[in-house]
């Protein structure tokens, strides 16, 4: 081996140490760690409204979080984790039903702004998941379902079906078949 090629492997070799290292550093807590729980838990939400929110939102604002193999290797693994912490701080939806009325009512309206500006999912997020974009008709239907959760909510803020979190609740948790649905009203 060359001196040149020697110390270019030292290098390589020092950098995959320092990212390795790195990536079992958390300055921003436990974020890898997070409860997943059910997304928007007590919400009344149609399947396919549900699904999108999954697909484009879930990501960053829920315990669900798919984490890519870049994610585990700093600085990579910094950047990313910033992102969802911050993300689930403005907006967890996996903790949905430990929200007041009033801040799910908030968040909806958000909810339907951000649908309607596109501003979310991030740009930066979407170049690297095209499959989180939201289409046109993906847009709508989130911006007429945050509306409509938001009525919901406010015509029938003591009726039990507004809080069909406390119908049913097995260990805290409601399963997928236990949650409401639109169609089934
Ligand atoms: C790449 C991660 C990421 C994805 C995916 C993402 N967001 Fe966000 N979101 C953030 C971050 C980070 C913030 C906080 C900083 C900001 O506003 O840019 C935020 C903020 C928000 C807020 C503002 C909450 C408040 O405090 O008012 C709303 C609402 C929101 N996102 C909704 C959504 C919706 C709806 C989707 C899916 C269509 C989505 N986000 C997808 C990262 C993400």
């Amino acid at each position: 081996m060359t001196v040149r090629a020697g110390k270019f492997l030292g290098c390589a070799l020092a950098a995959l140490a320092i990212a390795v290292a790195g990536g079992a550093i958390h300055p921003f807590g436990p974020v890898k760690g997070a409860v997943r729980g059910t997304l928007l838990d007590g919400a009344l939400v149609d399947p396919e409204t549900l699904a999108t929110i999954e697909r484009s939102c879930g990501n960053c604002h829920s315990g669900g979080t798919k984490w890519p193999w870049y994610s585990y290797a700093a600085p990579a693994s910094w950047m990313l984790e910033r992102d969802v912490s911050e993300a689930r701080s403005r907006m967890n939806l996996s903790r949905w039903s430990r929200y007041s009325a009033e801040e799910r009512e908030t968040l909806l309206s958000a909810i339907g702004a951000v649908a309607r500006t596109g501003e979310m999912p991030p740009q930066r997020f979407t170049l690297l998941h095209p499959e989180a974009k939201l289409s046109p008709a993906d847009r709508s239907r989130l911006y007429d379902w945050s509306r409509k959760e938001r009525r919901r909510m406010r015509r029938a803020p003591e009726d039990p079906m507004s809080q069909p979190e406390r119908k049913s609740r097995v260990n805290g948790w409601r399963s997928e078949t236990e949650r409401g649905s639109y169609s089934s009203m």
